[in-house]
């Protein structure tokens, strides 16, 4: 078999070498073939083991009756009362030396806020810390059903890891499972095989795709990535725009952002139906797989960020996965839109004018607003396609919105308040935070062209996160409910968080999850 495949390919080289040679983009070699991360399985039990390492997440400084045994309890309350330990959120407590456990650590929840996700934190955070603990690990608490299934939750967010391209001092990752303890393990595990599974699933997929470099991660292995997520997922339909097809439907942004590129440009249209007839939430991400600035190069340092530029399209399919997996009652549509913004000698130039799939002309003053323009043709595509009830963008868009929130909040642009509040909604409930800022109409007037309709920056900057998000809605319908997240700032986590190991965060997966859930 080999043999034969090796002659063939022997064969074929000698009879078209060059065209064998034109097909290798970069060095044509893998940088891994190793599998990814393992984690621990999440199990569920009515009671907890008396070794291995214990997780108890507590409120405050009391211990949850019948938890542990007396002398166990006894030398607990001894450590809590010694070291002052509070249960305060986001606070903990190592423990070796105590009863049969190798370790025990308490984890504190708090006694405000919203429990619920506290827990779902807590978790998290004992997920990290116990990134490296060989014992099986058990998480206990007097936990019921909605509690157990968000410390399932928490947990799988937090034990997430990237290492698949470690090939020296990589530690091994431990895959003893972790048991989460509840009197009702038995619906716990149903809601979180059901549910929260899915979610944990899709932000892992968010995470990977935004993680891998931009040699793995470009259009065509997006498509291929996120195609191998949903595998045969019932009621989801998949459609992926090539350049030929593009190019017919005259949709002139999204090419000429990515025609600096060896890597082809794609649009991926993921729909999943779930809710009849209604019509659909349509959520379009840029995907630009990687942001060099093309001709407008940006400086290098710093730059190797700009693999995560697709951050706003990876959530999106994300979110999908979770709402499709989970069986949800919704209809949404999911789409990326996927370049690369390369500099080359096709790429587009400052001073470039270009045409939207809708006709419309944008004068290209800087190639490194790119987001924008891949955004105008994929929403166009959705609204004139799928006549969406409302559509919400999400994108890295600009530099400036972290000057303004940082990675403390998503910035929030939309023209209607029940949406804006939707989105708002949602986002404090997952712990996704954003904050609304303005779109005000002189902004428009300050992108005028002199030579198309509108031009994508305006140059001696101004409100740069403002001006972006106004190009973005200029091109779409005022009778549909638009709402823009950039949530540049927020994709990537440069210290971690409860529930977000350092790096790529998946930021949106949950928010969009509940939106859907809720919209209308
Ligand atoms: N992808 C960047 C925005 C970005 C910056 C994301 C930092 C994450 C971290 C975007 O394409 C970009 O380059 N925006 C420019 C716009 C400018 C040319 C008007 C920016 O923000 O500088
Ligand atoms: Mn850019
Ligand atoms: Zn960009």
């Amino acid at each position: 078999m080999f043999r034969s495949f090796l002659a063939l390919a022997l064969a074929s080289a000698a009879i078209t070498p060059a065209f064998a040679q034109a097909d290798v983009i970069g060095s044509g070699v893998a940088p891994s073939t190793a599998a990814h991360s393992q984690t621990r399985p999440i199990n569920f039990a009515a009671t907890a083991p008396t070794s291995g390492a214990l997780v108890i997440l507590m409120r405050n400084a009391t211990l949850p009756a019948k938890l542990v045994d007396a002398t166990t309890a006894q030398a607990l309350n001894a450590a809590i009362a010694s070291a002052k330990f509070e249960g305060k959120e986001g606070s903990s407590l190592s423990l070796r030396g105590i009863g049969g456990y190798a370790r025990i650590l308490l984890s504190g929840v708090g006694e405000e806020g919203d429990r619920i996700t506290h827990i779902r934190n807590a978790s998290g955070k004992a997920a990290q810390d116990l990134r490296d603990e060989a014992q099986p690990v058990t998480i206990t608490g007097g936990l019921n059903q909605d509690e157990a299934a968000a410390a399932a939750l928490g947990y799988a967010m937090g034990q997430y890891r990237f290492d698949r391209y470690k090939t020296a001092d990589r530690k091994t990752p431990p895959t003893n499972p972790v048991t989460i303890v509840s009197s009702d393990a038995g619906s716990a595990e149903t809601l979180w095989k059901s549910r929260h599974a899915a979610l944990a699933e899709g932000v892992a997929l968010s995470r990977d795709l935004a993680a891998e470099p931009a040699n793995v991660i470009y259009p065509e292995t997006f498509v291929e990535r996120v195609r191998a997520a949903f595998g045969n997922t019932a009621n989801v339909k998949i459609e992926v725009l090539d350049e030929p097809m593009m190019r017919k439907l005259g949709m002139g942004t999204i090419l000429g952002v990515g025609q600096g590129s060896r890597r082809p440009s794609r649009m991926m249209i993921v729909e999943y139906r779930g809710a009849g007839d209604t019509a659909p939430l349509a959520m379009v991400g840029k995907g630009i797989t990687f942001d060099s600035g093309g001709t407008s190069l940006k400086p290098g340092a710093g730059m190797w960020e700009m693999k995560a530029d697709m951050s706003g399209a990876a959530s999106i399919m994300g979110a999908v996965l979770s709402l499709a997996k989970s069986k949800a009652s919704v209809n949404v549509i999911g789409v990326a839109a996927l370049s690369e913004n390369m500099p080359g000698g096709n790429a587009q130039r400052p001073g470039d004018v270009v045409r939207t799939m809708s006709g419309k002309t944008i004068e290209i003053l800087n190639t490194d607003a790119e987001g924008r323009l891949v955004m105008a043709d994929a929403n166009e595509y959705v609204i004139a396609n799928k006549k969406p009830g409302a559509l919400v963008n999400m994108a890295t868009l600009t530099g400036s919105i972290v000057g303004a929130l940082n990675d403390e909040y998503a910035g929030l642009f939309s023209r209607d308040d029940k949406l804006a509040a939707a989105v708002t909604a949602a986002g404090t409930a997952t712990g996704e935070d954003v904050w609304r800022m303005p779109l005000h109409k002189n902004y428009l007037d300050d992108m005028k062209s002199d030579i198309a309709d509108i031009k994508n920056v305006v140059e001696g900057g101004g409100p740069g996160a403002g001006l972006g998000a106004t190009f973005v809605g200029y091109f779409v319908d005022k009778n549909i409910p638009w709402a823009h997240l950039d949530i540049a700032g927020v994709n990537w986590a440069d210290r971690s968080g409860p529930v977000t190991p350092k790096g790529a965060s998946g930021w949106g997966v949950q928010l969009l999850d509940t939106l859907a859930r809720n919209w209308k």
